[in-house]
Order: structure tokens, then C-alpha cells, then sequence
């Protein structure tokens, strides 16, 4: 008897096939029972007839509980109206490991019971969109950058330079080399790939000892970091608003069915696309003092701030050349205004705030040591990354997109946290 997932159906009509998955849920009329079926390619109905099935069939369907694992023979007919479009009419079915009081019923749990349970929640309808959508937008980042010709250069999660600030890095005994630091960043070494393959990208966790516990914070979490050479600031905001335009295209053409679970409204993200509006640090502030924010030149947004300055448009937005003393070392200072740095921040609309952060890097040998040495880092531990602005400097500029954020967003979800199948945060390492 061929084994068949139900997204292969469509090909088997007609025919009779064995469907293995996990009982989502029974009803009974006491003459006809209703099976419903997972197997993590979709949903299918399976229908027992008390009169058509053996009786020691019709029997063990009183053992279904709720994610029962099961194999399910009998013949497909298709049923417009049918989830997925086809039915089962059974013949047959066998138990592969029975479930006893599965925690996780239909009805509403609190999050803290769901998070404690995430092993298995991962199961429900919502949560397999949201997986459904992310991995559409992983691939999407790959085809992205594959189809315009970037390499992808892996970097270390072990490193032993600071990628972004001091104060929030893990770190773990390294030998007899000291201390090593889980990467928050493959930036530094992507910038090293460019010089070498001219546009490149990582993909990769990275790690932030956050102590905050925003619904935008994880301590692990994915970031994709194209480097590209020869791009200035502006080039590189170019680049954010293509490759956002097409990750949400992308989505809205392939998941429809996904957003359609999720009740997410695509009407924002249909919204999206070129020219993102690009507003100056300088401008953003005066806006948000005009809109009540009590923020001051000099700060950096804080999440609310972004959420205010979001809500103004209908689709991202660039914020660019913030105040030099609150963003990283590596950041090339604004020849116009030293002031400033040449980055930007891209905020998502629908009070999702920043989901990129990039820049055009300092690429002046002495300018650079003196940022190093200026925040209190060791010059040492970057002598790898000064020999970049002495062998061949070069203008270039990269951005990281944080996975996670963009697929709270996509999908609609208050809480970053369910963007990702096991999210570590401060008060989270079990399951
Ligand atoms: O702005 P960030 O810190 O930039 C960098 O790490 C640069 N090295 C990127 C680059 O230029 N190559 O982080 C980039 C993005 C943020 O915009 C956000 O989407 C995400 O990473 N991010 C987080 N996501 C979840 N939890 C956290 N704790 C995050 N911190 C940053
Ligand atoms: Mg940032």
C-alpha cells in the first residue's frame, strides 16, 4: 500500500492509500466518525462508516485521543470543500503509539503554560504557519543573495573580539587563550570576505546577553549580514529596501495560506514596497518631540520612540547618520556632520520598530584605532581588522536583518518569541 503525505494527494484521487500523522481532532454521530489528520504537510478529514468498517475498527477509534499517532487506510476522493481539498473515506486504522492526556488541549492556555510546553506546542495550527513562513523567508534571503551573485561566507560563533558593545556578551573559558565570546555579529569577518570575494553574506545565530525583556529581545537569534564592496551608505539602503521588498513579496505569493491561519491582515504588508521613505537621526528627533516624545539629540530611539516614528508611515522606513557616541566603533563618521556616523537603522510600519541595523564601515586606518581605543577595547584583539584598512582599504558598507523580528512582523505576532521554534531568553533555557 503506497505511503502518501496529504500534500501529495491530489495525485492519488481515486485511488486507495495509507495517510500516517497525528490525530488533531474526532467527532462521532455514533454512525459516521470524523478523524482529522496531521502529518505536517496539511490537514486531511478522514471519514469511518460504523456500517462500512470492521467492527474491531470501528471500536479502536474510541482510542484517538488528540495527537495519537496513526497510519489510516482508505480511498481519496476530492471534496472542494474539504480542507486541503480531499477526504478520506477509511477503511482501515492503526495505532503507532497512543497519547494519553496531551497537554496541550484546544482551548485557550496561559503563554508561561505554552513556553513550558513549547515541545510540544510546536504542533498547533499557529505555530506550523509561523514555521511554515520562516523557513519561506530563509530561503527567500538565500535565493536573494544567490541569484545576485553574493558568496556566503560562514563566520565564527567563538570569537575573541568584541563585535558590538561590552555589555552584553556571553562568554566561556577558552583554553589557554583567555576568555572566547559567542559571536553577536559576523560583520567583522564578513568585511574581511568582501575584500576577498567582493559581495558576501552570513547567516547565522548570533547571541546578545540582553538583560532587557522587550517582546523584541532574544539571547539568541538569526541574522542574516550582507557585505558589500564599494557600497556607500546609500547604495547599502538601496540594498535593505530590495531585499525587504522581495522577502515580503515572496511570503504574500507562497504562504498566503499560512498568513490566512494566522488571521494575519496582508493589507500593510502589500504596502510594502520602494521608495521607503528615509528620514535623518536629526529630523526623526525633531519629529518626535513634535509628536510628544521626551527623546533629545544625542540618544539613541529607544523601542518606543520607533514605534511612534513608525506609526507616521505606511511602510518601512530608513533612519539614518545617528549620533556617533551611541552607535558601534566600526561605523565610518559623517564627513558632512563628524558628529555622526554614516548608518542607518530600518524600522518596520505596524509598531514593529527596528528590524535592520547597518552602516558604511570606517575604512581610515587611524580613524578606526582611535574609535577602538576611544571605547575602551583592546587594539589587539582587532589587529585582524585594522590590517583591513591597511592592506587595500576599501568603501563598503553591510547590514544585519534580524530573523526573528522579521517574522514576528510578517506574520503579524506581538511577541518576538514565537518566531523561533525554541526561544532563549533571560528567564528561558528549558525545553
Ligand atoms: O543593529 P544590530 O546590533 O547590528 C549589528 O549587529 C551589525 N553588526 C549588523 C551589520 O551591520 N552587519 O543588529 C542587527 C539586527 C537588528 O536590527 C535586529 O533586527 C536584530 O539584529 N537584533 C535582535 N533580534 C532579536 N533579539 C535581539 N536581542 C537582537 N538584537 C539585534
Ligand atoms: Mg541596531
Amino acid at each position: 500500500m503506497p505511503f502518501v503525505r496529504i500534500n501529495e494527494l491530489d495525485r492519488h484521487v481515486g485511488q486507495v492509500v495509507t495517510v500516517r500523522g497525528w490525530v488533531a481532532t474526532t467527532r462521532s454521530s455514533g454512525k459516521i466518525a470524523f478523524v482529522v489528520l496531521r502529518d505536517g504537510s496539511g490537514y486531511l478529514q478522514t471519514v469511518f462508516s460504523k456500517r462500512e468498517v470492521p467492527d474491531a475498527t470501528w471500536t479502536r477509534l474510541a482510542d484517538l485521543t488528540q495527537e495519537t499517532s496513526i497510519a489510516v487506510t482508505g480511498e481519496v476522493r476530492a471534496d472542494a470543500r474539504a480542507p486541503g481539498g480531499h477526504e478520506l473515506t477509511a477503511s482501515e486504522v492503526e495505532v503507532l503509539g497512543t497519547s494519553p492526556d496531551f497537554p496541550i488541549s484546544p482551548k485557550e492556555h496561559g503563554s508561561a503554560f505554552l513556553f513550558e510546553h513549547r515541545h510540544l506546542w510546536l504542533r498547533s495550527r499557529r505555530q506550523v504557519a509561523i514555521a511554515r513562513i520562516r523557513n519561506e523567508v530563509v530561503q527567500a534571503i538565500r535565493d536573494f543573495f544567490y541569484e545576485r551573485d553574493f558568496v556566503l561566507v560562514d563566520t565564527p560563533i567563538l570569537t575573541g573580539s568584541i563585535g558590538e558593545e561590552a555589555g552584553n556578551l556571553f562568554s566561556t573559558d577558552y583554553f589557554d587563550l583567555g576568555k572566547a565570546y559567542l559571536a553577536q555579529t559576523g560583520q567583522l569577518y564578513v568585511e574581511a570576505g568582501a575584500a576577498a570575494l567582493g559581495k558576501v553574506y552570513c547567516f547565522g545565530p548570533t547571541f546578545r546577553a540582553e538583560k532587557s525583556k522587550t517582546r523584541r529581545h532574544l539571547t539568541e537569534f538569526w541574522m542574516v549580514e550582507p557585505e558589500v564592496a564599494w557600497n556607500d551608505s546609500d547604495a547599502n539602503m538601496r540594498l535593505q529596501e530590495e531585499f525587504i521588498v522581495s522577502i515580503v513579496a515572496r511570503i504574500l505569493d507562497r504562504r498566503a495560506d499560512d498568513l490566512k491561519e494566522l488571521e494575519r491582515d496582508t493589507g500593510p504588508l502589500e504596502q510594502v514596497v520602494g521608495p521607503f521613505p528615509r528620514i535623518s537621526y536629526t529630523d526623526a528627533v525633531a519629529k518626535l518631540q513634535g509628536l510628544g516624545s521626551d527623546i533629545e539629540w544625542g540618544k539613541d530611539l529607544g523601542g518606543d520612540d520607533e514605534t511612534l516614528l513608525a506609526k507616521e508611515y505606511d511602510r518601512p522606513i530608513f533612519v539614518f547618520n545617528y549620533p556617533k557616541e551611541v552607535k558601534a566603533f566600526y561605523m565610518k563618521e559623517n564627513p558632512d556632520d563628524p558628529r555622526t556616523v554614516l548608518n542607518n537603522d530600518c524600522l518596520a510600519p505596524e509598531g514593529y520598530g527596528e528590524i535592520i541595523g547597518g552602516s558604511q564601515r570606517e575604512d581610515d586606518y587611524d580613524r578606526l584605532l582611535a574609535r577602538i581605543v576611544g571605547q575602551g577595547l583592546d587594539p589587539e584583539a582587532y589587529r585582524w581588522y585594522l590590517d583591513l584598512r591597511k592592506y587595500g582599504t576599501f568603501v563598503h558598507s553591510g547590514f544585519g536583518l534580524g530573523l526573528e523580528r522579521t517574522v514576528a512582523w510578517i506574520c503579524g505576532n506581538a511577541h518576538i518569541r514565537e518566531s523561533i521554534a525554541f526561544p532563549r531568553q533571560i528567564h528561558r533555557l528549558y525545553p
